[in-house]
């Protein structure tokens, strides 16, 4: 039997969920509710935000640099060669810069030693723009289907990270030092890295729980508790 137009046709309550589930899919973070909310943050990284973001300062108080921000201009070269990893990130976050409350976007700088490597990890709640501005990285994801992908980005060149899946950058430019700005569509993109997360993590994980996890010895287990307990 051919449906009615009447019943075919979607109502406009179902056009205002389709609407709202595209702009979830779309937005990492809420959307704002005003022009801008700039944090009162007074304790900076140790503050946590509650939802949509931090409490906003009075309009009134706000100025012209509370939309600047400077910090990605000093270069993690140094931070990067004395690190064991041979990378230093630095942070481009609300945390770091309070104008970017409620706004869902952020930027982080990432430099890399020759053979550094900023270790693997993953945002649980952004997506990650990597755009390369000096050098050359191998940068790489693992899909949930277990799947590798990676390019080596050069300068200038781009490279996306799917939120939440777990990556990394390695300097694949030899004796060169390379550089990056990553770009998240989150506020507050949260940072897991994967060994000390597991190897690192307080209290411990019990040690056959990772022997079990990772099919090896026990003793394998404390050798790598070793590198990255405190
Ligand atoms: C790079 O992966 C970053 O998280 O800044
Ligand atoms: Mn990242």
């Amino acid at each position: 039997m051919a449906r009615s137009r009447a019943t075919s046709r979607p109502s406009p309550v179902s056009l205002l969920l389709a609407a709202l589930a595209v702009a979830v899919l779309v937005s990492a973070d809420p959307e704002p509710v005003q022009d801008f909310c700039v944090a009162a943050i007074s304790k900076g990284a140790d503050d946590q935000p509650t939802f949509p973001g931090f409490p906003c300062k009075p309009e009134s108080t706000v100025v012209s640099d509370d939309f600047f921000f400077a910090g990605l201009s000093r270069s993690g070269a140094a931070a990067a060669k004395d690190s064991p990893f041979g990378s230093a990130v630095t942070p481009g976050n609300v945390q770091a810069f309070p104008g970017l409350n409620t706004l869902g976007v952020s930027i982080n700088r990432v430099d890399l030693a020759p053979g550094g490597v900023n270790p693997l990890h993953s945002h649980p709640r952004s997506a990650e723009l990597v755009h390369v501005i000096a050098g050359e990285m191998l940068v790489g994801f693992i899909s949930t289907a277990g799947k590798f992908y990676s390019k080596v980005v050069g300068e200038g060149e781009s490279f996306i990270i799917p939120r939440g899946l777990v990556h990394f950058q390695y300097n694949a430019g030899g004796n060169s030092t390379a550089r990056a700005l990553t770009v998240f569509n989150s506020q507050l993109p949260g940072v897991v890295l994967a060994a000390p997360s597991l190897f690192g993590a307080e209290p411990e994980i019990p040690d056959a729980v990772l022997a079990k996890s990772f099919q090896v010895d026990g003793e394998i287990i404390k050798l790598l508790k070793s590198k990255f307990q405190n």
